[in-house]
């Protein structure tokens, strides 16, 4: 796995600090209101699992499944749940987590779908950023490290469903997607 790796663009301890930061803001944002964290899968999974742990007041949580990607390294824009939701938010805050932040096409979907449900407010959380990608405008209230516009693996993200166990956020020979 290593011989595939470029360099290591984020490395653990800086995501560390950064979900550190989120889970204070988060906890103190939300302190008595009914919070449900709804992390995207399946690469949202990691930096949900860490972020639950900075966040100090009761939370609830669910998680989601989109597929906007295939094998590709560019996305389709097609959004498709493939796992929903178990838990009402109706009357609740949805506070969605996602590992990246790219088009903005999938949070932009999921944004309203959420909002077809009743809750207080549905706000993002996203571990990484990549802004220079954006192809439609949408908020995100708790925004993670800004990236360049490279692809990347690792924390979660993946080339083709590899390499989302890497710890830190890396980035992919180019020789392995650019095939010709
Ligand atoms: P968006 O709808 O274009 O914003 O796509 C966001 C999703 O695409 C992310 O949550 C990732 O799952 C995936 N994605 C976008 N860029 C990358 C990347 O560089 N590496 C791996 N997955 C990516
Ligand atoms: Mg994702």
């Amino acid at each position: 796995m290593q011989k595939d790796i470029e360099e290591v663009l984020i490395s653990r301890e800086v995501l560390r600090e950064k979900i550190k930061e989120l889970g204070k803001k988060i906890s103190e944002d939300y302190k008595g209101k009914e919070l449900v964290l709804v992390g995207v899968l399946k690469g949202g999974f990691v930096f949900l699992a860490d972020l639950m742990r900075e966040i100090t007041i009761p939370v609830d949580m669910d998680l989601i499944s989109v597929s906007s990607y295939g094998a590709a390294t560019k996305s389709s824009g097609v959004v498709r749940i493939i796992k929903d939701i178990d838990i009402n938010v109706t009357n609740k805050h949805v506070l969605i987590v996602e590992d990246l932040v790219d088009t903005g096409l999938t949070l932009k979907h999921l944004k309203e779908l959420f909002n077809t449900r009743g809750p207080l407010s549905v706000k993002i959380c996203t571990a990484l950023d990549k802004p220079s990608r954006r192809k439609v405008e949408i908020e995100v209230e708790y925004d993670g490290i800004i990236i360049p516009d490279k692809f990347v693996i690792g924390y979660g993200l993946d080339y083709a469903g590899k390499y989302r166990n890497l710890p830190d956020v890396c980035t992919l020979k180019e020789s392995l997607y650019n095939k010709n």
